[in-house]
């Protein structure tokens, strides 16, 4: 499926109303976009995963087990790729999906470090600028600072390759690359 980001976005802004959340979508987007660029795989497809992984959050905020499920079931009737479709369900671990491709692993962590890394940066002034490797991975050790970053999500990087510092400068360097677009 060829959709340009204007219009992904327009997807997503249609069907998603909150303003953090659509910030989040991004942050997580550009993540995913680096992930894919450190494993050589495709970008524009892990991007596409990234933002578009909460697509059903308004739908499904009363139903928990339904998040993923029904975002996974848009995305395939919009003509998304398979890959896509199956890592947006396997986001939620209370989709019980396994999670069986690079792309399915990266999202399921990414998703997380971008609430860790955003929480880091309000407490630094607003700006992602005053943070950083050394500060995210302190915070992260601190299990009640930005709670809903699920740390067993984050460690799961090495299900993918990365260590927690690898994967910490990874997605800090690419939140920075757009921290004006979030405004952080
Ligand atoms: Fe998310």
């Amino acid at each position: 499926m060829n959709v340009n980001r204007e219009e992904l976005l327009q997807i997503l802004k249609k069907n998603l109303k909150n303003e953090n959340l659509i910030k989040h979508s991004i942050a997580v987007e550009v993540i995913m976009r680096s992930l894919a660029e450190r494993f050589g795989e495709d970008p524009e497809e892990w991007g596409v995963a990234g933002l578009l992984h909460d697509i059903d959050l308004d739908k499904t905020r009363k139903i928990p087990k339904f998040h993923g499920v029904m975002g996974a079931e848009m995305l395939k009737k919009m003509g998304f790729s398979e890959s896509i479709v199956h890592a947006v369900k396997a986001h939620n671990p209370e989709t019980h999906t396994p999670r069986e491709t690079l792309l399915d692993k990266a999202l399921y962590s990414a998703d997380p470090m971008s609430g860790l890394i955003t929480a880091c940066a309000l407490v630094k002034g607003k700006k992602l600028s005053n943070v950083d490797e050394q500060f995210v991975l302190k915070r992260f050790k601190e299990k009640r600072f930005a709670s809903g970053a699920n740390r067993e999500q984050i460690s799961a990087c090495k299900d993918f390759g990365l260590s927690l510092e690898e994967f910490v400068k990874i997605a800090l360097n690419s939140m920075k690359s757009i921290a004006k677009e979030i405004g952080l």
